[in-house]
Formats: structure tokens, sequence, C-alpha cells
């Protein structure tokens, strides 16, 4: 990727005894500009998308725009449609499903030489990026999909990579690699939809040989609680499946645990910071959709109640 000089380098070549304006002018045109751009950081914040998740991802894109301290970061709402058309727009947050209606067509390129985003309107022009935070959820923005477009482009973006957001995105694949670390899991089966729909009854036996009523179906590839059931009865399990079938290939069947619900973020790589642990405490019978977006009464409490040895 075109790195613009960074601004200790370009303070190198400063002259004390000029006067700090005249010495950025001495510069030439592009020079100057990257240093005026480069006091604010572009963030190309990416919302939306086509995923079932689109909705949950307007409302997370309004609360990372308002955490961005405006004096360092310049956020450039980036609206991707059901349909996936890319829209840029004003910045103002609350303007964010206005960009979706009525944003300028742009699409990323990549090619990490050109401009990050251009016009679809046959001007030419492009827009520069700094950093994209993706806040997408589910399919073509949680999954590696978007990941790989921005390392094509030569765009640093924030967040997982390619392989770590795949790796996620399946649960059914993260839980094994997990078992493999020896980090403890929810047991599980994975059911292919193409085997539910083949033979539906060995499907019912083989989930009712290892588990136990209630049971929670779920996709393999998705969050959000979209296409999840808790299953109490035989009954209510062929339903799950073909609901859960809707929104992926795969489809996860766990035992359902009586547990208290703690959630950690960690960030960094080489030396990762877990964050103060929060619990989640559903109103309703488990942190579904309702639960989670539309209704009010989940008690999030941070940080979670924990004793020192567990919080270690
Ligand atoms: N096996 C289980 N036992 C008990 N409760 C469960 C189980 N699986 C899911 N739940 C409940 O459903 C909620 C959502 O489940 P889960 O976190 O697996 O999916 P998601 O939130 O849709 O996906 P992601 O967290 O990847 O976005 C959990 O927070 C929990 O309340
Ligand atoms: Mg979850």
């Amino acid at each position: 990727m075109q790195q613009p000089p960074a601004l200790g380098t370009l303070l190198a070549f400063w002259k004390p005894s000029s006067p700090p304006a005249l010495g950025l002018v001495a510069f030439s045109e592009k020079i100057l500009l990257v240093t005026l751009d480069k006091k604010r950081l572009k963030v190309g914040v990416l919302f939306g998308g086509r995923s079932g998740e689109h909705e949950v991802s307007l409302a997370s894109a309004a609360s990372v725009i308002r955490g961005l301290d405006p004096d360092k970061y310049e956020a450039v709402p980036i609206g991707i449609t059901k349909e996936g058309h890319w829209l840029v727009g004003s910045s103002a947050q609350k303007l964010l499903p206005e960009v979706l209606r009525t944003g300028q067509r742009v699409t990323m390129t990549a090619d990490p030489t050109d401009a990050a985003l251009m016009r679809l309107d046959g001007s030419g022009g492009g827009q520069r990026l700094d950093v994209v935070f993706p806040v997408m959820h589910g399919t073509f923005g949680e999954d590696g999909t978007i990941q790989g477009l921005l390392d094509l482009a030569g765009l640093p973006f924030v967040g997982a990579g390619v392989l770590g957001s795949a790796i996620a995105m399946d649960k059914d694949v993260a839980k094994r690699l997990l078992q493999a670390a020896k980090i403890p899991v929810v047991p599980w089966i994975a059911v292919l939809r193409a085997d539910w729909e083949r033979n539906p009854n060995d499907i019912q036996q083989a989930i009712e040989k290892k588990f136990e009523y209630p049971v929670f179906v779920k996709p393999a590839a998705l969050g959000s609680s979209v296409g999840m059931t808790k299953v109490h009865t035989r009954e209510e399990l062929a339903p799950a499946l073909n609901l859960a079938a809707e929104f992926a290939m795969k489809i996860l069947v766990e035992r359902a645990v009586v547990a208290r619900e703690i959630e950690v973020s960690v960030l960094g790589n080489h030396d990762p910071k877990a964050s103060i642990p929060g619990e989640i405490v559903p109103h309703r019978e488990f942190y579904d959709y309702a639960a989670k977006y539309l209704e009010e009464g989940t008690q999030l409490l941070i940080p979670a109640k924990l004793k020192p040895a567990q919080l270690k």
C-alpha cells in the first residue's frame, strides 16, 4: 500500500528557523494535503450489508460513530444496502438510514494503488480512507469476505483478519478449534441442511441419542440469535431445524446449559488484553433477538460480579 509519509518524517525536514506554516508550504502540494488530512484519520465506517443482521448493524454503526473522537477521526459512513450497493453520504450519524436511501454509489477497488472508494457515477472520482471499521454483522461482514477485500485494497481495518473472522463465523469450526485448544465448549452436533432434508428421521434419532430436551438449534453461521430456537419437546424439533435451515447450510444442535452469561472482549494480536467482563441477564427465556434489540428489560451488568479467581 502507498503509505502517506508519517508526520514524524515530515517534521524531520523542518527547519526550526522558519515559521511552521511556511515550513509546510515549502513541501509539494501533495505532501501538504496529506499532512493536513493526517490531522484527522479518515475512518470508513462500513455498515448495513447483505446479511440477516442488516438492521442490527445500523445500531452498531451509530454507536461506533458516536464513540469516535471528532478531533482525531473523521467518520465516513459507508452504507451497504441489502442488495449490496455501496453508498456514501453525510457523516451525521443520525442520517445512517439516509445514507442507505440517498447516498452516492461507490465501489471499493481491489487495486491497492488506487483511491479506496471509487464513485460509480462515471466521474471517476475517488475518496481516500486511512482505515476502515467494518461494523457489519454476519455473512459478508464478519465472515472474512469484507476483510479479504480490504486486504486486497491494501486498507488497514479494525477487527479480526480473514482467517479469524471466517473461523469465528462458523460456530461448528470455532468449537472444534476451541476443543483442540482444550477450552471447554457446550456439547453439540452439526447437522448439514442437506442431510436434514434427506433423512429427517435419522437426524432426529441422532439428536435424541446424544441429548435430552431442551436443546438449542441455531444456524452455524449467523449471530444476533436470528434463526435460533430453544426446543423443549420433540414436536418443536422439526420446525426449529427448518427455521435454522433457512439461514445456513449447517445447523448446530446444542445441549441447553443452565449458566450465567459472561462476555469478555479481547483486543490485540501479540499482546492481547481482555476487557472487564460483563454479565447479561436476559428478561426472556434466553437472550433472543427481542431481548437483544427490541425490548427493554435485559440487564447488562458491568463489571460482572465475579470472584477474583473467576476473573483471572
Ligand atoms: N446451548 C445453550 N444453552 C443455553 N443457552 C443458550 C445456548 N445457546 C444459545 N443460548 C442462548 O442464546 C443466546 C444466543 O446464542 P449464541 O451466542 O450461540 O448465538 P448468537 O448470539 O446468535 O451468535 P453470536 O454470539 O455468534 O453473535 C445466548 O446468549 C444464550 O442466551
Ligand atoms: Mg452470542
